[in-house]
């Protein structure tokens, strides 16, 4: 017979699980109830006014719905100046914040946000706010995560250097490469400077200069004299080769920097294509994304 003790341990042990049989499908089906996760992919560029300019974008974004089968990819554009300009063209997009709403009131649980941005200056930072400010709001998505900019990471520049030459046309003898970045007053702006570095470690012959900040194209001048390079080829370092590149890059206006180059007895060709056409870049930004969808397991 079995001390009284051990007797009253057994028969509180077989309620206990005779409950938890009982409970168990209701936990399910409660479980359940509360909300099947559902998971979206929102991807941020830019953007861009000009049509011609948009095929770098949808090819991102079939190249996201291409990796993730069966998982929603939506899209917004971060600047304000260009979501303005194409809504009086008939054309909407919407910004991030407003963007993330809407898969909210779709159900969305769980979203992986992927930056199409270069480098990460303002507009990525204004995703990582946008996305922790509304993460977790009542009936809102659980979970949202950030993928990096395409040059953020040493390793990140490292692989752009590389997928960037490669993706290159071969140039003549005597001809150098000059890539347009957009710069800017932020911190981020190094990332060009470390870029530049990587690059030359591969070929001296190229350069970035940036429209609106430092390295400027006056001091890639220079430096295209003292190599003893008389062509050029321009080449936008911006996920699209959108007004900046068509105008301010390869424009026929004096002020151009085809035509500040050719002044200065350069011969210049342009390409017009956008970092998301070239299939060896545009895969790094399809591996950030990879890596924001894996930490929405984590
Ligand atoms: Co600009």
């Amino acid at each position: 017979m079995r001390p009284p003790v051990a007797s009253v341990f057994w028969r509180a042990l077989c309620a206990a699980l005779l409950a938890l049989c009982l409970a168990q499908p209701a936990l399910a089906a409660e479980a359940k109830k509360g909300a099947a996760p559902k998971r979206g992919i929102l991807l941020v560029a830019f953007g861009t006014s000009l049509p011609e300019a948009v095929g770098a974008i949808d090819s991102l974004k079939a190249q996201a719905e291409a990796a993730f089968p069966g998982v929603p990819v939506r899209m917004a554009y971060s600047s304000r100046i260009i979501r303005d300009k194409i809504a009086g063209e008939g054309i909407v997009r919407r910004a991030p914040a407003q963007a993330l709403a809407d898969m909210a009131a779709e159900g969305f649980t769980e979203v992986a946000v992927q930056s199409l941005h270069a480098i990460p200056g303002k507009e990525f930072h204004d995703i990582i706010a946008t996305a922790r400010a509304l993460e977790g709001m009542p009936k809102g998505i659980k979970k949202i995560t950030v993928g990096l900019p395409l040059l953020s990471t040493p390793e990140d520049i490292k692989a752009a250097a590389e997928a960037i030459l490669q993706s290159q046309p071969k140039r003549a003898k005597g001809e150098g490469l000059v890539l347009m970045g957009h710069g800017t007053e932020h911190p981020a702006n190094a990332a060009y400077a470390a870029l530049q570095l990587e690059l030359w470690k591969k070929d001296p012959a190229v350069f970035i200069a940036t429209v609106e900040d430092n390295p400027g194209l006056d001091d890639v001048i220079l430096a295209l004299k003292r190599q003893g390079l008389r062509g050029v080829v321009l080449a936008p370092l911006m996920s699209v080769a959108g007004d900046h590149a068509r105008n301010d890059m390869a424009g026929g206006e004096d002020d151009s920097w085809a035509s500040r180059l050719k002044a200065k007895g350069f011969a210049v060709r342009a390409d017009l294509t956008g970092l998301g056409s070239r299939p060896a870049v545009a895969k790094l930004w399809i591996e950030h994304l990879k890596r924001a969808v894996q930490a929405l397991d984590e």
